[in-house]
């Protein structure tokens, strides 16, 4: 075999990208990246190992492997971990972390039942006793840190208004990682989170256990019925699986007091760029799996005009790169319903 034209090139770059992102998730999945990130010298595969009662053959084929493909850097000491690939994998606190989106892809990669359905009109089988909610949990930990550390320092109004005591709605919450990340935050505000999904949502109360402004119940977005009682409402990656984007969007109107916010945050194609630069290829390339989910990628301006249609202020598009946009609205002052 090859590698001399550029249609090898993509099978190549295809095959060793799979193998890159088995070895990042599995290296998340048991620690071994965790350890490595917080060595002060390098490691050798026993001392791995050994920490996390792991089987030092797989480790040891792991570091092996994770060497080959550029993830750890073999010495002649051991293995070591670059700082700037610690700060991407496994600091889920930092603005720039990606591990959780690489495992999100591993995870999604073992539920190819669904993708039979999308091709093959096959039942689609429930999500119990998918990956899905696991991939959620993965592919949304970023969202959540952006959210805190990038998007909120620039929404002083809504800082005060969650410092005051606020009714905070995680319209389609999953497991509660939003809210089990913001809520301590703000003690004088009350969270609420729902979603259709019982698992996610026994997660979720599990997950905040110990926070007492947060609680979850089960429901739709499709039957949200407040009415002029909500300061905030988040739909965190939500909106693309949802049927009726609209007349969610208007519930969603009809909930908020009048200056209420809205925050949509969504992965789009950003056309206004290079549609080929990687984060728009990304969400390009990830159609099929929104479709297998029964839901499709949304443009940027599909998702301001939807906004915008409910009634409310021409949203505000933060870029937060990767793919992921929050879209940050406000139901006028004075408006009644
Ligand atoms: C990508 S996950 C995002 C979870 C959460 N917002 C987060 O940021 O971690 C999408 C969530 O939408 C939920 N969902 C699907 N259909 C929904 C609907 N009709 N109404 C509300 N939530 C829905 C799913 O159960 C899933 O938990």
């Amino acid at each position: 075999m090859t590698n001399t034209d550029g249609y090898s090139m993509v099978a190549w770059e295809s095959l060793i990208g799979f193998w890159r992102v088995w070895v990042i998730h599995l290296g998340r999945r048991y620690g071994i990246l965790e350890v490595l990130s917080k060595a002060r010298a390098p490691l050798e595969g026993g001392e791995i190992a050994g920490s996390l009662n792991l089987n030092p053959y797989a480790v040891d084929a792991w570091l092996e492997s994770a060497s080959a493909l550029k993830v750890v850097k073999k010495t002649s000491r051991g293995y070591r971990l670059p700082r700037a690939l610690a700060t991407l994998l496994v600091d889920d606190e930092n603005p720039k972390f990606m591990g959780g989106l690489v495992s999100y892809y591993a995870l999604r990669s073992l539920d190819f039942d669904a993708f039979d359905a999308l091709f093959l009109g096959e039942t689609h089988s429930d999500t119990h006793g998918s990956h899905l909610s696991e991939a959620f949990v993965e592919g949304t930990r970023w969202d959540h840190t952006v959210f805190l550390k990038t998007l909120l320092p620039k929404l002083s109004t809504l800082r005060r208004k969650l410092d005051a005591g606020s009714n905070v709605l995680d319209l389609g919450c999953g497991a509660g990682g939003w809210i089990a990340k913001v809520a301590p935050h703000y003690p004088k505000s009350h969270f609420i989170g729902v979603d259709p999904d019982e698992h996610s949502i026994q997660e979720a109360r599990e997950k905040c256990r110990s926070i007492p402004n947060a609680e979850f119940t089960l429901g739709r977005a499709e039957e949200l019925d407040f009415e002029g009682v909500i300061d905030l409402i988040y739909l965190g990656e939500v909106l693309y699986v949802i049927k009726d984007k609209q007349s969610v969007l208007n519930a969603c109107y009809r909930a908020l007091k009048p200056n209420g916010y809205i925050v949509v945050c969504e992965a789009v194609c950003d056309p206004g760029r290079n549609t080929w630069r990687d984060e728009n290829t990304l969400v390009r390339g990830a159609l099929l799996d929104y479709m297998a989910q029964g839901g499709r990628t949304l443009g940027r301006r599909d998702i301001s005009q939807l906004i915008a249609n409910a009634g409310f202020a021409k949203p505000r598009e933060h870029n937060m790169h990767g793919g992921l946009f929050f879209f940050v609205s406000r139901k006028p002052a004075g408006s009644t319903a």
